[in-house]
């Protein structure tokens, strides 16, 4: 096995271990880190009277539309049947893309996609989701080639989130802020967050998209479960911030990504919404 195999297969069993049995399913795990900010953003909301509510209201017959939400017991309750699957389906589209650019490279690069500046620019954040999973998983990967003896460069990521409904907010900042702090700092350092409020795909949300991305900076577009909300085909959809992934959100299916040189678009779609499709969802070994 090529050392670049042995490093991909490696980011491979540490996201989604093969488990002992060869031949059974992988099943996809949060990272430490992940399963720390979700149990402590949980944590936050039972400490919230307001938020503590989610637990009365909710059930797993009766879950809240994973849309605009009313007051932080809906936030509370979105995160606790979504955030999960959402994680992992997200995960799991960028990590193909990943692994597809790494396979044409010949040769580790320590940089994951090249880059040591990456924006993200998550469309429909919600609490942030997209966003938390490519960093984690960026983070899984400085991990995995720094054990391989690659020298542990720096990236600095910088999170352009638009969201018009601001319940989501400080939730999202939380988990943001305590990913920032369980990442190396020296490998992945987390800029200042951009929030964009205007409801995209409106004239003052794409300003403010296109005024927030800094020149040179490798720019992921990060799309979990709200492209199929906006009007139009998917190439319409994405026409206005120029995602070179127009043409295959088109023909979206569960996940869907493209990438040209300085810029990526990452799409998961289709939400999954009950628990047997997403244990199909997340078990299916396409990676
Ligand atoms: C289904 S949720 C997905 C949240 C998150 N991306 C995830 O995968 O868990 C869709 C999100 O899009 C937001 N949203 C609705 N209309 C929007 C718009 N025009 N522009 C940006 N976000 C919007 C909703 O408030 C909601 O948080």
């Amino acid at each position: 096995m090529t050392e670049s195999n042995a490093v991909l297969e490696t980011l491979v069993e540490r996201l989604a271990p093969s488990g002992d049995d060869p031949v059974s399913e992988r099943t996809w795990q949060f990272s430490e880190r992940m399963a720390a900010i979700y149990q402590q953003q949980m944590k936050h909301f039972d400490e919230d009277a307001e938020a503590r509510q989610w637990h009365r209201l909710y059930s797993t017959e009766h879950m809240p539309p994973p849309d605009d939400t009313a007051n932080m017991a809906e936030v509370a309750a979105q995160m606790a049947f979504y955030f999960p699957t959402h994680v992992f389906k997200f995960q799991k589209a960028a990590i193909q893309q990943l692994l597809e650019w790494q396979s044409r490279q010949g040769q580790i690069n320590p940089y994951p996609l090249g880059a040591p500046s990456i924006t993200l620019v998550d469309i429909g954040a919600g609490v942030g989701t997209a966003s938390l999973a490519v960093i984690d998983l960026l983070a899984a990967w400085t991990d995995v080639v720094g054990e391989f003896g690659y020298k542990q460069l720096g990236i600095s990521v910088h999170p352009i989130v638009v969201e018009p409904d601001t319940n989501k907010q400080g939730p999202r900042g939380q988990m943001l802020n305590s990913l920032a702090r369980l990442v190396d700092r020296h490998t992945i350092s987390i800029e200042p967050v951009t929030e964009v409020f205007a409801p995209y795909p409106e004239p003052e949300c794409i300003e403010q998209i296109l005024r927030a991305i800094p020149g040179g900076s490798l720019v992921m577009c990060c799309i979990s479960n709200f492209l199929s909300s906006v009007p139009g085909d998917g190439e319409q959809a994405l026409a206005p911030i120029g995602a070179q992934a127009a043409s295959h959100a088109t023909r979206t299916t569960e996940h869907s990504a493209a990438m040209s040189a300085n810029q990526a678009a990452i799409i998961a779609e289709k939400a999954v919404r009950c628990a047997e499709a997403s244990r199909q969802l997340l078990t299916d070994p396409a990676v």
